[in-house]
């Protein structure tokens, strides 16, 4: 039997959770055009759309809820995130935003010119349509072993540092204007990145004078990974971890809602001093003063408090560990998933659930629509539904290597025995794999973001 670590906390506010019936979801689906998206919440029973937002705050989150001063200007939890952000990363320049993809749009839309190269291990999908909104070309460049899903790689997340020193000497540093590192790499399978890494991309960064960006929403989650598998740092603390692998960067982006485990926020934080000033008026354009950034005092106070948290050892272990254990469960009711388990999420590979299911028949999300018919869980599709794109000169369909299905753990929101109920119900929908449908999409937009709207049937 797979171990589970149990939880470091008790449940001291419970929120009701309820399942409809089967035939009530035929129905729902159906309203909601087969997309998962536009399902109400309250008609979900397990939500494993995201970890993003989603988590539980603590009593002390909450507490420091109250402590919010809303004043306009410099309220106090504006130093007190700003000494968390400063204290944990070593970082001089902090810019609070209300969520990760602001800190992207202010940070692309000052220091990219037309046709600039972004390179990262892989971008999240709102880093590359920022980057693209500003005329730049981003590039995924994480090692082969990290596209492969079954492979052991300790590290999947790590960057190919032969290709970094290409792509450099290929388009030289003035066109590359940042080097930019996802902990963990969540369109990779939310893998890590080793501090070995970490520091080699620092030195060809170095020897190009380019500077280096974390996307650093799940930076916790990283550097348990580093402690648990990377050679000489057992004997090493998380915040000591996060502050040696923040001692590379000149900067980095951040969603709070990931693993500063809070319902909204997010920031910027950086040394050139340079780009305070340019920051600084986007921010006032587009979000608020520089002390809040689009954020009430409140969550300016919970986002300082969920950092700290978020690097208690207990916890960590605790929160990979469910991702395993949920892991661990289905492949041994022989679920083909994506291997190791990363930090947020465990993905199924849809191509070897369905196989009988064609790739412009969107077996991935022939079985997030399946798992919520039959169990009321609602997953995600990240296949050729998010990702397939017409190519403009040729006209052909080009598919992403791999149609998944993200099951993303909210933090300290389910238990064990929920895991069990998506487990059970996913390997059970595996037993009856080949009665899954494929489907067609109704109202056809060619758009990066089709997989929100678009409305489907099964065929
Ligand atoms: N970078 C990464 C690696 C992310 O996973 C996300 C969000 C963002 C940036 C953007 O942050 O949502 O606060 O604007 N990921 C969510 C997810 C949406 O479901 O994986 P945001």
């Amino acid at each position: 039997m797979p171990k589970y670590i149990p939880e470091p906390f008790r449940i001291k506010v419970v929120e009701t959770i309820k399942k409809t019936d089967r035939a009530e979801r035929e129905e729902i689906l159906k309203q909601a055009g087969y997309n998962i998206f536009n399902i109400p919440s309250e008609k979900v029973y397990i939500d494993l759309l995201t970890d993003s937002g989603t988590g539980a705050m603590s009593d002390n989150q909450w507490a420091g809820i109250q402590t919010g001063d809303e004043s306009y200007a410099h309220c106090r939890n504006w130093y007190h995130f700003e000494q968390a952000v400063q204290s944990m990363t070593g970082l001089k320049y902090i810019i609070p935003t209300h969520q990760g993809r602001v800190a992207e749009n202010i940070l692309f839309s000052t220091i990219l010119k037309k046709g600039m190269f972004v390179p990262n291990n892989n971008h999240f999908d709102t880093t590359r349509a920022n980057i693209l909104a500003n005329g730049g070309i981003p590039l995924d460049l994480v090692i082969d072993e990290g596209k492969d899903p079954q492979k052991y790689h300790p590290f999947k997340g790590n960057m190919d540092i032969g290709k970094l020193e290409s792509v450099l000497n290929e388009h030289g540093p003035k066109n590359v204007p940042v080097v930019f590192i996802t902990i963990t790499n969540n369109s990779g399978g939310g893998q890590p990145v080793s501090m070995e890494n970490i520091r080699q991309v620092r030195d060809v960064c170095d020897r190009f004078g380019v500077p280096l960006f974390f996307d650093a929403c799940r930076f916790a989650e990283n550097a348990y990974f580093i402690k648990q598998r990377e050679v000489g740092y057992s004997s090493k603390s998380i915040p000591e971890i996060v502050h040696e692998m923040f001692s590379y960067v000149d900067g980095c982006t951040m969603s709070a809602k990931k693993d500063a485990i809070v319902n909204i926020g997010g920031f910027m934080a950086f040394n050139n001093p340079n780009l305070l000033d340019p920051f600084r008026e986007k921010l006032i354009q587009i979000e608020g003063f520089p002390s809040y950034g689009g954020l009430a005092g409140r969550d300016l106070e919970a986002v300082a408090r969920g950092l700290i948290e978020a690097q208690d050892e207990d916890y960590l272990a605790y929160r990979v560990g469910q991702v395993k254990y949920l892991g661990d469960l289905l492949e041994k009711g022989g679920v083909p998933i994506l291997k190791p388990t990363g930090g947020h999420a465990v993905y199924i590979n849809a191509l070897k659930f369905s196989p009988h299911i064609s790739r412009d028949q969107f077996p991935g999300q022939s079985l997030v629509v399946n798992l919520y018919l039959e169990s009321g869980i609602r997953a995600v599709e990240v296949g050729s539904l998010m990702f397939a794109q017409k190519d403009s000169t040729t006209g052909k369909i080009r598919y992403p290597n791999l149609d998944l299905v993200r099951l993303a753990l909210p933090r300290r929101v389910y238990t064990g025995g929920h895991l069990e109920y998506v487990a059970e119900s996913v390997i059970r929908l595996y037993k009856n794999r080949e009665s899954l449908r494929g489907m067609r999409i109704l109202d056809h937009h060619d758009s990066p973001l089709r997989h929100f709207f678009a409305r489907l049937s099964f065929l």
